[in-house]
């Protein structure tokens, strides 16, 4: 497993780390044993990086993740929880006083005195340009109540923005096949500044594993079902904002651009490059990208994308066949909204 520095954190990580929203209610039932084994997996296989958010599963992903971290304290993983959804989004509750209370709260159920990396989880767009939102959190890494800040995006501008800023340490935001943008300017701005990317819903909500058709159906409790239009938070985290049968006829021109490597490759095997496997190593091949988190509702598939951070160079033809998909599919109806 490759190791890259998650940017002014100056802490080594896995370049493939593990999204655990999965592991909260967002998604259908995930057992709390399939949870725990979900981690486990995921750290025998490498994976030093954990993604949370005091949220998923209103405290359950954090909590099965405190359960694991007491069970293992020489793990050496980073944990990144995020902040702020549980209030009214405004900016007025981005304050000092909600700060603590929320840490206090996620430190409980991460079983932890410190907080490596907190990120403010896609707050109101004028949060990312408060100084006073910024002095609240350096003062917090001074009590030691946090190690390091970052924060959660939904747009290009927002990252800008935050990049700008000398604390921010890293920015999330969604990167993968079917979402291009933050190749143009938030990459190289990133890499400039020394701020670390952490790249969101990798999978496009698993689109890209080419695993579903277009008469796929998701439990009623599962985003992909009830916020499929954006009936519940911005569109742009399902499906990572495409038409989901849209998506589905891409992913599987993607899969036969896996399979033509597959053959170029001779690899016979198929589950030694999978649509998966190679949507991730695409990602972890930017320049720029310190962590790619793809949740993962099963050890199984924690396993298969802890491999993707050995895949080879996919090189300039598999990315120019990434690039022809997004154009035709995707670039005229999405490349403006993020
Ligand atoms: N606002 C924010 O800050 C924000 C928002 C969204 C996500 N995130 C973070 O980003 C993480 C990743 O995003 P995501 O979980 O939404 O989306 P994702 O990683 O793009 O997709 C996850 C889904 O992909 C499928 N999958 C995973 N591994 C697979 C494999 N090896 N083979 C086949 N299918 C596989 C599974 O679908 P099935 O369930 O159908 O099996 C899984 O539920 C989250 O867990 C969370 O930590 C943050």
């Amino acid at each position: 497993m490759q190791q890259r520095t998650l940017g002014r954190t100056g802490r080594s990580v896995s370049v493939i780390g593990l999204g655990t929203w999965q592991l909260g209610t967002d998604w259908g039932t995930v057992t709390e044993a399939d949870a725990l084994s979900v981690l486990e997996a995921s750290a025998e296989a490498g994976v030093t990086f954990f993604d949370t958010a005091d949220v998923y599963g209103d405290g359950r992903s954090e909590s099965i993740i405190g359960r694991f971290l007491a069970a293992h304290p020489d793990s050496g993983i980073t944990v990144a929880t995020k902040m702020g959804r549980r209030a009214e989004q405004v900016p007025e509750n981005y304050s000092l006083e909600n700060f603590r209370a929320w840490l206090d709260r996620s430190r409980q159920n991460l079983r932890v005195e410190t907080i490596d990396l907190v990120q403010l989880h896609c707050p109101p767009t004028p949060v990312y340009s408060s100084d006073a939102v910024y002095d609240a959190l350096d003062q917090l890494v001074s009590e030691g109540v946090i190690a390091n800040y970052g924060v959660s995006v939904e747009t290009v501008d927002e990252a800008l923005t935050a990049i700008a800023r000398p604390g921010v340490a890293t920015v999330q935001i969604i990167l993968n096949a079917f979402r291009l943008k933050p190749l143009d300017r938030v990459l190289p701005a990133a890499k400039e500044a020394g701020v670390g990317i952490i790249a969101r819903v990798p999978l496009a909500s698993g689109l890209l594993s080419g695993k579903y058709t277009k008469d796929t159906t998701f439990a009623e409790s599962d985003h992909r079902n009830y916020n499929r239009h954006g009936e519940a938070f911005d569109v742009g985290e399902t499906f990572s904002g495409v038409d989901f049968e849209t998506g589905v006829a891409a992913a599987e021109e993607f899969a036969q651009a896996v399979a033509e490597l597959r053959a170029e490759w001779k690899i016979d095997n198929e589950a030694l490059l999978t649509p998966a496997k190679a949507a991730l190593a695409w990602i972890t091949q930017l320049p720029a990208v310190s962590t790619v988190i793809p949740g993962a509702r099963n050890a199984d598939q924690a396993l298969a994308n802890a491999a993707a951070g050995s895949v080879p160079e996919l090189g300039p033809e598999f990315n120019a066949k990434v690039r022809d998909i997004y154009d035709r599919y995707f670039r005229a109806a999405i490349h403006d909204k993020w």
